[in-house]
């Protein structure tokens, strides 16, 4: 049977949630990831501060008793309109390796996203972070009159070369670029601007969401798009550029809250990372270059020693279960080609 060993990954974007959801699915992340920056968008505590970082690292290792595999969660706190240069300077006393910037309103509770990227005290923040060497990470879409869904991450470029420009040393993650317009800006910026990909945004289009019937469960932030865009983030994540890498955005929500009126947006893919990652490596005729997207190229970009340990996959058809305590994973129903020797 045809076998593969990766390291374990580097996952640079999770949504581990609180509660339930924390402790029910973060066994899912904890078999692929041996290290995850973690997203801070929790509710309704929101990961604010050195103390909210203290306080929601004690829930992830509560979650995680009995775990056997090394598990490190690498901590963010929220960049809202009142963060100061003295609260990322506590929270980086606290062990925090990132700030992250969610425009408002554009995805899951960005409620309290941040408004002006260049206001003088958010500059003197981000002034803070770079001196401190802590990495800002931009949900870079922006909503405005006129923006379609597809058009917010096109109309957020201005900012992320405005800030890259303006400050050559903050470490800048571009998260879940989606376009090829995004990857290709990406490529151009200096080396202190890289961009998660996540697994979801290399198999879908619009189309999965809307063209075939309403899919709920392939709904997210930023919305899939193009064919052309699609096939743009296939080839950076598997070129080996060290500036893309794996943040599988694994974003849990209970069924009800997808299947309903205003459906939240938000994907569980951690159940099936691995397994699809492999397929399309495998496709593209690029597995040398799979462990470099998984965990060499976002290790190096947050400077955080590689993994020893290993994950094997064998390759082997399964089915996606439906439904996992409430939660609908990404590719339900659909069939597999590789699988995780667990
Ligand atoms: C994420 C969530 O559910 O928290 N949703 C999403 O569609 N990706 C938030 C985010 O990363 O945008
Ligand atoms: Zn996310």
């Amino acid at each position: 049977m045809k076998e593969i060993k990766l390291r374990m990954f580097f996952d640079a974007h999770c949504h581990l949630r609180t509660e339930r959801i924390l402790s029910n699915m973060i066994p899912f992340i904890a078999v692929y990831a041996s290290k995850v920056i973690v997203m801070p968008n929790t509710r309704p505590r929101a990961i604010l501060t050195g103390d909210d970082v203290i306080w929601y690292r004690n829930e992830i290792q509560k979650a995680l008793r009995g775990n056997k595999m090394p598990f490190e969660p690498l901590m963010t706190i929220e960049i809202r309109d009142n963060t100061t240069p003295q609260t990322v300077e506590e929270a980086k006393k606290a062990g925090v390796v990132a700030g992250k910037a969610y425009p408002l309103g554009v995805t899951t509770n960005s409620d309290e996203g941040l408004r002006d990227f260049f206001s003088g005290e958010i500059t003197d923040t981000f002034q803070a972070m770079e001196d401190i060497g802590m990495l800002l990470l931009i949900h870079g879409e922006l909503d405005g009159e006129k923006i379609l869904v597809t058009e917010r991450e096109k109309n957020f470029i201005p900012v992320l070369v405005k800030l890259s420009e303006r400050f050559p040393k903050l470490k800048i993650v571009f998260e879940h670029v989606s376009t090829k317009f995004g990857v290709y800006m990406v490529e151009q910026l200096g080396e202190n601007v890289a961009a998660t990909i996540t697994v979801h945004h290399l198999c879908l289009t619009l189309n999965d969401v809307i063209g075939y019937g309403i899919k709920p469960h392939n709904a997210c932030m930023p919305i899939p798009k193009t064919f052309e865009d699609r096939d743009a983030l296939i080839e950076a994540a598997t070129s080996g550029n060290p500036k893309f890498f794996l943040g599988s955005d694994s974003a849990p929500h209970f069924r009800n809250k997808k299947e309903c009126f205003v459906g939240a947006c938000g994907i569980f893919s951690a159940p099936v990372v691995p397994a699809l990652l492999a397929e399309i490596f495998e496709k593209e005729g690029r597995f040398n270059r799979l462990e470099a997207f998984t965990s060499a190229n976002a290790a190096k970009f947050y400077g955080q020693p590689l993994s020893e340990e290993k994950i094997t996959l064998v390759k082997k058809d399964w089915v996606v279960i439906e439904e996992i305590d409430g939660i609908v994973p990404f590719m339900a129903r659909q069939k597999l080609y590789w699988e995780q020797v667990l």
